[in-house]
């Protein structure tokens, strides 16, 4: 006879140590509990765990999948063997079993694993670098610096770490940095946050991103963003029950078109979600960007994520324009931003938000239980850095002379660079080379060439890739020079 039934569980019992007997009991499985399994558990005798389908010894009784073994407390192999008492697997089962009362429950059932992100697999990034790793290939996929970030920084952290800066600081961050970078703003961008309740140090702009989402969406509502899209933006709102909608910026020139926006956003719209400078496309906003925007959202009472994260690596000449320095999109906006890009420290994750109060408030309600604090001896380094240098050109100049290094290496290649504004990201149409995809020819580059770069299919949800690749030119020259001679020798196939 089977132990578990469509509509009822199965609790094997085993009893005291030295005692072995096993009873069998079915009770209804209480709703939503159908697809409690035992992973590792099983019947307990004479020291021996058995697995799933195998039997106990004494009494033939078999363990199966969709069995909940409940051992008594008395039975000291189950101590020996490490397992422990399951708080919320008792509260489930006890209450509903026969001997709820005197049995405390050492099983470890496990709810069947019906994924929250069932279409997620490991992200692009890391997929890359992995078989970059893999090949010894050139890694120009992933988004970090090969180069160090300035030694002054990394010896102001250990300065910090020394003068015992080791310990949980404000859920907010250190006042410190959040003074330092509502100066920065307001100098910048012209608005000035209340750096006592506005700003908010986050564990990267990763965690910034998902904090803000998961506090301002709620089920069934929709976040309208851009494809090509950065990859922890969907499954941030999906994760938050609401659901991306998407609006397509378009191969070559990937501009916004508004006029799509407006036809996408509902009564349920309840975030549009931005990225300026653009990962992966380097687009930027404009200001008539920025006045449309603003037009669309007189029509909504939808609030703006706006992801800056690579607000000072801007090229020629061209200047980042934030959403807080519009003031009607400032009003019902959170910026996003983070000091890994600025300061080549990607590693170190730490990112901000910053928002009006009320927005804020709900960020930090979420924040307090995703990261609560972020490392403060980093977050005081940074402080100085901020509060020496707020406008930090210096990045920006950095990043042009390696996107112009890079695209003079290329010129003698079949690639044609597409117009790069900002980021550490070039795009480059390989349509002169082949008919292949841009994943197949991604895996082609890093298996057989030995170079990495990334497909823009990931970053599309609704709209087929074109034949583009991202580069990353965040790398030290002699890597762009080596990645360039690989680029260069491949000639078109078909
Ligand atoms: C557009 C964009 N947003 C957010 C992030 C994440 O930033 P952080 O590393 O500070 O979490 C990245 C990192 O690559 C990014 O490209």
């Amino acid at each position: 006879m089977p132990l578990a039934h469509e509509s009822h569980v199965s609790a094997l019992s085993v009893n005291v140590a030295g005692r072995p007997s096993v009873a069998r009991h079915d009770y209804p499985a209480p709703a939503g509990d159908r697809h409690l399994a035992i992973q590792t558990v099983g019947s307990v005798h004479h020291g021996a765990v058995l697995g799933p389908g195998a039997s106990s010894v004494s009494d033939n009784v078999v363990v199966r999948e969709n069995d909940i073994l409940i051992v008594d407390r008395g039975c000291h192999h189950v101590q020996d063997q490490n397992w422990h008492r399951d708080e919320s697997c008792n509260a489930r089962t006890d209450r509903n079993h026969p001997w709820a009362p005197t049995l405390p429950c050492y099983c470890r059932p496990v709810r069947s694993l019906g994924s929250k992100l069932p279409s997620t697999g490991v992200s692009v990034f890391a997929e890359m670098t992995r078989l970059a790793n893999e090949h010894g290939a050139i890694n120009l996929s992933q988004g970090f610096p090969d180069f160090e970030c300035a030694p002054t920084l990394v010896e102001a952290v250990a300065q910090r770490m020394r003068e015992g800066h080791n310990q949980y600081v404000s859920m907010l961050g250190v006042s410190e940095l959040r003074q330092a970078l509502a100066t920065k703003i307001e100098r910048l961008y012209g608005h000035r946050y209340d750096p006592a309740t506005e700003i908010t140090i986050t564990a990267g702009a990763t965690e910034g991103l998902f904090s803000t989402l998961m506090a301002l969406v709620h089920p069934g509502d929709e976040v309208v963003m851009f494809e090509p899209a950065y990859d922890a933006y969907a499954p941030a709102v999906q994760l938050a029950g609401g659901t991306p909608v998407f609006a397509t910026l378009r191969f070559p020139d990937y501009r916004i078109d508004w006029d799509e926006v407006r036809a996408l956003v509902t009564p349920r719209t309840r975030v549009m979600l931005i990225n300026s400078p653009h990962n992966p496309t380097g687009t930027l906003l404009t200001g008539d960007d920025l006045r449309a925007l603003a037009r669309l959202l007189e029509e909504t009472d939808a609030l703006v994520v706006a992801d800056e994260v690579y607000e000072h690596i801007v090229f020629d000449g061209k200047r980042h324009l934030s959403v807080c320095g519009h003031p009607a999109i400032a009003a019902r906006a959170v910026v996003v931003s983070s000091f890994g890009k600025t300061y080549h420290t990607t590693g170190w994750k730490v990112g901000y938000c910053s928002a009006p109060a009320p927005i804020s408030a709900e960020i930090q309600r979420v924040h307090q239980f995703v990261t609560f604090s972020v490392n403060g001896a980093v977050q005081l380094a940074y402080a100085d850095v901020v509060a020496a240098d707020p406008e930090s050109r210096e990045v920006g100049r950095f990043y042009q002379q390696k996107r112009d290094r890079f695209l003079a290496l290329l010129a003698g290649s079949a690639f044609r660079p597409l117009a790069c504004q900002g980021t550490f990201f070039q795009l480059v149409d390989y349509s002169a080379l082949t008919r292949e995809g841009d994943a197949d020819f991604a895996m082609r580059l890093v298996r057989t060439q030995g170079l990495a770069a990334i497909p823009l299919s990931p970053f599309l949800y609704t709209t087929a890739s074109d034949q583009v690749l991202r580069f990353c030119f965040a790398k030290r020259d002699q890597t762009l020079v080596e990645a360039a001679e690989r680029l260069c020798a491949l000639t078109p196939i078909d």
